[in-house]
């Protein structure tokens, strides 16, 4: 049986999305079990049942500060859905040292930046502000320190003259789509994803 996997998301869902597509296809070593929000609102919440893949949202601010409780019952319906890895889709809250041991080295992260540059919020603007001539994305293994860990896999884009924060967050984001999946395949595999298949994405600028 396939390893099944959860995915935690806060917005639109647009990584979970691609899990949800890789893992369709027969070869995909693992099966997308649930999908879980913080925010009722999230889109991606109906978009992945749309999938037919069981999504529910557990609102953090029923919980108001209360992180444990709130990651309790998260671990609940991921541990009933028969969940062995989760996988982090654009999940904006932090969470607590308990919830990252209980997952420790099962918790995958997508992160818009090349860490350990620009951890945080509003990666792509900061880029820009910076100068940088190249940005990209990042999946890693969780840990206690937030957008740290071991690092699976990550895609370069080139930044370009003309970019703004948008343009250039939808090049890094068309390359999320592309490594979260083979990071996953390859995390559950054994296997580090081979360099090759994401250094050469960066093209020179115009
Ligand atoms: C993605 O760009 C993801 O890398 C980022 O949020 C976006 C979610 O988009 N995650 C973080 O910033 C976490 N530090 P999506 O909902 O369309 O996948």
């Amino acid at each position: 049986m396939k390893p099944r996997v959860g995915i935690l998301i806060s917005g639109r869902g647009s990584n979970m999305q691609a899990l949800i597509r890789a893992a369709a296809q027969s070869g995909y070593p693992a099966e997308i079990a649930l999908v879980l929000s913080n925010r009722s609102d999230a889109p991606g919440l109906e978009i992945a049942r749309r999938h037919g893949i069981a999504a529910q949202a557990i609102p953090s601010r029923d919980f108001r500060a209360d992180r444990a409780t709130h990651e309790a019952q998260m671990t609940h319906a991921l541990d009933a859905a028969g969940c062995t890895i989760v996988c982090l889709a654009g999940y904006m809250r932090l969470l607590t040292p308990y919830f990252v041991q209980h997952w420790a080295g099962r918790m995958l992260n997508i992160h818009p930046a090349l860490l350990p540059a620009f951890p945080g919020l509003d990666t792509h603007a900061r880029a820009l502000a910076a100068g940088i001539k190249i940005h990209g994305c990042t999946v890693h293994l969780v840990t206690e320190t937030m957008d740290d860990g071991p690092i699976l896999a990550q895609a370069a884009v080139p930044v370009l003259p003309d970019d703004t924060a948008q343009t250039l967050g939808d090049r890094v984001l068309a390359q999320e789509h592309i490594i979260f999946p083979m990071a996953l395949s390859h995390h559950i595999s054994g296997q580090s994803v081979p360099a090759e298949s994401t250094a050469a994405l960066v093209s020179p600028c115009a």
